[in-house]
């Protein structure tokens, strides 16, 4: 996948990504709806001097779902501690974890669908009752014993709340759904973090970086920092619309942030099956992508931008897909259902 647009995190990110976090949710820009529920649930919490309940953040990669977390603590006046699913690979490891946390603290736990099953089961207890139950010794003189926990917050989250085993999903509270953002989020987004960078844009500059960002706070601050770089050797160093376009069209990324998977994604869908319905696992073969990347990092913004839908007998490409890509829609030889499943999302 291009390095400019994959919305997963990359080392360097993580440094950046670290000084541009917003710490409260007052800094946080967008996501309005899981704002403001989680304004009324902490300041509910903190009145009554409890521990927040579970919430599980599920949406795309790089929309901040960690930022939350730690915006969560923060807001809490809690510690946060950060891991993931893979991270904790035996019921010991999240025991360590669990005995380590101070009353109300915030674990966060990214790529939750990825705990194991036997991780997860000793999650439950942990999360409903706040109690460890753990095995000591092998065979029969194996016992069981309990510890009580401090009552704590546990973040999941995952980029579907589907992949999430029915149980674990029943145990958070709170329920949020990020959304890809609007150009104009992203653009005060690109904004605030010029700022903070000390990087030069002007507002054409911060709109058109935006746009071009796929609806991810993570691909738009990776792209500012691009950006710079062509300004400051092909310009004056200030980020405008011109350099903007040269820098994105120089790194194939284009007018809607496309890059060359989205574009071949559509293209196979309406060069060798006529727009579609095309099977995922069709799709993922003939670009040489796993088939969970293309469900979570391409598809929901192509979704969003009308250009790919989905059908109970695979994925379409819309009418504005072919408008973006210049290619004349033939729909006399597509098939009817196609041609229905279009017309439906045009
Ligand atoms: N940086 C990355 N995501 C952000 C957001 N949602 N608000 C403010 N700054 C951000």
């Amino acid at each position: 996948m291009n390095d400019f647009t994959t919305p997963e995190l990359t080392q360097h990110d993580e440094e950046i990504e670290l000084s541009l976090r917003p710490k409260t949710l007052r800094e946080y820009i967008g996501q309005d709806k899981a704002k403001e529920n989680l304004n009324i649930y902490i300041t509910a919490a903190r009145q009554r001097a409890e521990a927040l309940d579970h919430v599980l953040l599920y949406g795309p990669p790089g929309l901040g779902k960690t930022t939350l977390a730690g915006i969560v603590a923060n807001e809490m006046g809690v510690n946060l501690r950060v891991t993931s699913g893979p991270a904790i690979e035996k019921p010991g490891d999240l025991a360590a974890l669990l005995t380590n946390l101070n009353e109300g603290d915030v674990l966060f736990i990214d790529e939750i669908h990825r705990l194991s099953r036997a991780v997860e089961e000793v999650l439950y207890p942990a999360m409903e009752d706040y109690e460890l139950d753990i095995i000591i010794g092998k065979g029969p003189s194996a016992r069981s014993i309990r510890l009580d926990l401090p009552k704590f917050t546990l973040v999941g989250a995952t980029t579907r709340a589907g992949q999430l085993s029915a149980p674990l999903r029943d145990r958070f509270g709170v329920i949020l759904r990020l959304e890809l953002y609007t150009p104009q989020q992203l653009g005060t987004i690109v904004t605030r973090s010029a700022g903070i960078l000390g990087i030069a844009i002007d507002p054409d500059g911060s709109l058109e970086l935006a746009s071009r960002s796929r609806g991810t706070p993570r691909i738009a601050n990776r792209l500012l920092k691009r950006a710079r770089d062509f300004a400051q050797v092909l310009g004056d160093g200030t980020i405008t619309l011109p350099t903007t376009q040269t820098a994105l069209n120089s790194m194939d990324i284009d007018e809607l942030g496309l890059d060359l998977i989205d574009r071949r994604l559509l293209k196979v869908m309406i060069d060798q099956y006529n727009g579609g319905p095309v099977g995922l696992e069709t799709l993922a073969a003939a670009v040489g992508e796993e088939s969970i990347t293309i469900e979570d990092v391409y598809e929901p913004y192509l979704m969003q931008i009308g250009f790919l839908g989905r059908t109970p007998r695979g994925r379409v490409a819309t009418p504005a897909a072919y408008a973006h890509l210049g290619i004349p829609q033939n729909t006399q030889s597509a098939t009817p259902s196609a041609q229905l499943s279009m017309e439906g999302l045009s």
